[in-house]
């Protein structure tokens, strides 16, 4: 089972044990006026293994995909500056949910997504890329010769807080000039002047259709994607990716923010750089984490000590 949990929705795919997709399930998750709990997550995670239960399967593992730091353990979420979570047993309480006969493990999300279009979305043909999440925050998975670059500490990949971005924009995680306070979900939204529908998807949706017939919607995401073009021509810099794949809010926006972006990567990057990287939009669409931690847990089935 693999679960995501995020600002405003919380979102489960489920595996069976060939790896075919046998749920997929998103919940809106209304934060307003109160700190986000997991309480969304849990009830999700229960609810949607009692329906397997009942369809005659049981869940023998499951990750969660979330929008913050995750230590090495794999179970501890150290920070997640967006839901305000701080040194929480994430793993632990989830266990708990499930009666105790569900080993879970924590990733973040971005990690989980970059690894399922590197196994089989849209970075399959290469061994070096760069999955980008668009959400409230915005998140890196690295994936560097075919395996995901953790960092000293396990956090590597933490680029929404990179201070590339407008040094007068406040960031979820209580600094000015982070990179996701110009780019992130939210600042895509007051760019454009519109509000948050109930799911990201929607709320891209939403936005790519005013775009068509509003010329100012368009000209603010154009300079959403020279914003967003800077970030990643910094990424690349450091680490000359084959691909760049953008997800969440991205994919529906992209025609609207890509060109910009490829645009000042070619302008900024050294000129002796012969490929370079190409944007290329999710093919997993907004599922891509929590299918990715779906994988990780499967993963963790087969070369865990987990008894089925
Ligand atoms: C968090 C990252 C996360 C990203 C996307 C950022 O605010 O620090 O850990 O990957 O949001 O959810
Ligand atoms: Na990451
Ligand atoms: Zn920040």
């Amino acid at each position: 089972l693999g679960l995501e949990v995020n600002v405003d929705y919380v979102a489960a795919v489920a595996l069976d044990l060939s790896g075919n997709v046998v749920a997929v399930e998103t919940r809106p998750v209304s934060t307003a006026g109160r700190p986000p709990s997991a309480r969304e997550l849990v009830e999700l995670a229960t609810d949607v293994r009692a329906d397997l239960v009942a369809g005659g399967r049981r869940v023998v593992s499951a990750t969660v995909a979330v929008p913050g730091l995750v230590a090495h353990d794999n179970r501890t979420v150290s920070w997640a500056p967006n839901l305000g979570w701080d040194g929480r047993e994430l793993a632990a309480e989830l266990e708990h949910a499930f009666d105790g006969d569900c080993p879970t493990t924590v990733d973040n999300d971005a990690n989980c997504a970059a690894l399922a279009e590197a196994s089989h979305g849209v970075a399959t043909d290469v061994v070096d890329s760069l999955y980008l999440t668009g959400t409230i925050g915005i998140g890196a998975g690295i994936v560097r010769d075919g395996t995901l670059l953790r960092g000293g500490s396990g956090f590597a990949g933490e680029v929404g807080h990179m201070p590339v971005g407008d040094p007068a924009a406040q960031c979820g995680c209580g600094r000015m000039g982070c990179w996701e306070a110009s780019v992130g979900l939210r600042a895509m939204l007051t760019a454009v002047g519109m509000d948050e529908q109930s799911t990201p998807l929607q709320t891209a949706t939403a936005v790519a259709e005013r775009a068509v017939d509003d010329e100012r919607v368009r000209a603010a995401l154009e300079v959403l994607g020279l914003d967003l073009g800077r970030g990643l021509a910094t990424l690349a810099a450091v680490l000359d990716p084959s691909a760049i794949v953008l997800g969440g809010y991205f994919v529906p926006l992209g025609q609207f923010v890509v060109p910009a972006a490829q645009a000042v990567l070619a302008e900024r990057l050294p000129t002796a750089q012969l490929h370079l990287p190409e944007i290329r939009l999710s093919s997993l669409g907004i599922h891509a984490a929590a299918l990715g931690a779906a994988e990780h847990a499967l993963v963790d089935v087969f070369t865990g000590s987990l008894a089925l």
